[in-house]
């Protein structure tokens, strides 16, 4: 069922309930995730994307109740990811001649994907094309945000923006605009949603919002591709994203570790406690990687000044859970953040250096060179520990 966004501009999207894990299972999304599609009926009908893979056949259908295909005059692919191009092999079969939209680098993503010579209209920023009414969609090139295909057009006199993956967050919701839905629940996914895709291209994100805002664009309604369309005070989500994309932090410090027999554990414990006795008004949160999810502790770290990292030793290395945590952090690219480790050792004690290594190769600044105990803490080392927490503490 189609759903009016603005004049003649139809959401006829999926909206998935059921999805816990995204990008194979990269991604968790604790409240699902929607695949927004758009279809604009003036002069010309125009279809804005479509849905992922598993719904192809569902969206098609769906489509065909609100459409005869043969009457869409042409497709506009903001991004060839399977996400949003997912339906595309599934509707050529009714249209294959139908013109295709989209960045020169989103012909080969799509090429790449499906094998297909179609109809592909080359686009590049600021080309246009006319739909009627005397209203025009105007492209815009979104490199690397997040794909090289990445790309968002614009409807003048409706003045609504397609962002594709940009303010977007993975979100279910019956109710579709950002008005209707829980605050909280929304921004946790959206700043979620940035620190974990968003984030590595940060610099971009700030130029090409200062170039597109350059443009003096009216924008009423920012129209994402994941989640709720922006239709009340839509540019506080552009607004967020300037303050995330510039090496963002609050006044918060995270512990992440795991333990194997409790020691490490009882050290992050006995830390935050002396973080708190020098510093009664800095949020303190810890989290074992090995129990909680890994996205939320993106998150978390992507909102702290400091983050200590702690690793009892074993087989002269660091867990593996500590060990696919930094992967993930690396590739993040975190900025502006310090940190320090942590950890517990029976005889070797090599797991600090390991992890002060990945805190530096991480792009963080090492406080120090950490603070380890040898076997199960006792009253001095967790004395140490808590001596250790008040220097963090008054960082
Ligand atoms: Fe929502 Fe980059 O796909």
């Amino acid at each position: 069922m189609n759903v009016k966004i603005k004049n003649n501009v139809f959401w006829v999207g999926k909206v998935d309930w059921e999805l816990k894990k995204f990008h194979g299972n990269e991604y968790s999304t604790n409240h699902g995730s929607s695949y927004n599609s758009y279809l604009i009926r003036e002069d010309k009908n125009v279809l804005i994307d479509t849905v992922w893979l598993p719904f192809a056949k569902e969206f098609v259908d769906n489509l065909k109740k609100e459409i005869d295909l043969k009457k869409i005059d042409f497709i506009i692919i903001n991004h060839a990811e399977i996400d949003h191009s997912g339906a595309l092999y599934e509707l050529m079969k009714y249209i294959p001649d139908i013109p295709i939209y989209c960045t020169e680098n989103g012909v080969k993503s799509i090429k790449g994907h499906y094998h297909q010579d179609w109809n592909f209209k080359p686009v590049k920023t600021g080309d246009k094309v006319t739909v009627g009414n005397g209203k025009e969609l105007i492209f815009v090139e979104m490199k690397m945000l997040h794909w090289p295909d990445s790309m968002a057009c614009y409807l003048t006199d409706d003045n609504i923006l397609f962002s594709n993956d940009a303010f977007g967050q993975h979100y279910a919701s019956e109710y579709l605009f950002n008005d209707l839905v829980n605050q909280n629940e929304l921004f946790n996914e959206c700043i979620k949603y940035y620190a974990n895709i968003l984030n590595p291209f940060s610099k971009l994100v700030e130029k090409k919002i200062k170039e597109v805002l350059s443009l003096n664009l009216q924008i009423d309604i920012i129209a994402t591709s994941h989640g709720v369309v922006w239709r009340n005070n839509p540019t506080q989500i552009v607004e967020k994203y300037l303050e995330w994309s510039n090496a963002y932090l609050e006044d918060q410090i995270t512990l992440v570790y795991d333990t194997m027999w409790e020691g490490t554990r009882r050290m992050a414990e006995s830390i935050a406690q002396g973080i708190k006795i020098a510093n009664k008004r800095v949020n303190i949160k810890l989290f074992n990687a090995a129990k909680i999810d890994k996205n939320d502790i993106m998150t978390e770290i992507f909102k702290s000044r400091i983050v200590l990292f702690g690793s009892p030793t074993i087989n002269r290395g660091i867990l593996t859970t500590m060990a696919g945590l930094f992967e993930e952090i690396k590739g993040l690219k975190f900025e502006n953040k310090k940190a320090a480790s942590f950890g517990c050792y029976g005889w070797g004690g090599e797991s600090l250096s390991i992890l002060n290594k990945n805190i530096t190769d991480s792009g963080f600044e090492l406080i120090n060179e950490g603070i380890k105990c040898q076997w199960n803490p006792d009253d001095e080392s967790i004395n140490n520990c808590v001596n250790f927490g008040k220097v963090i503490g008054n960082i």
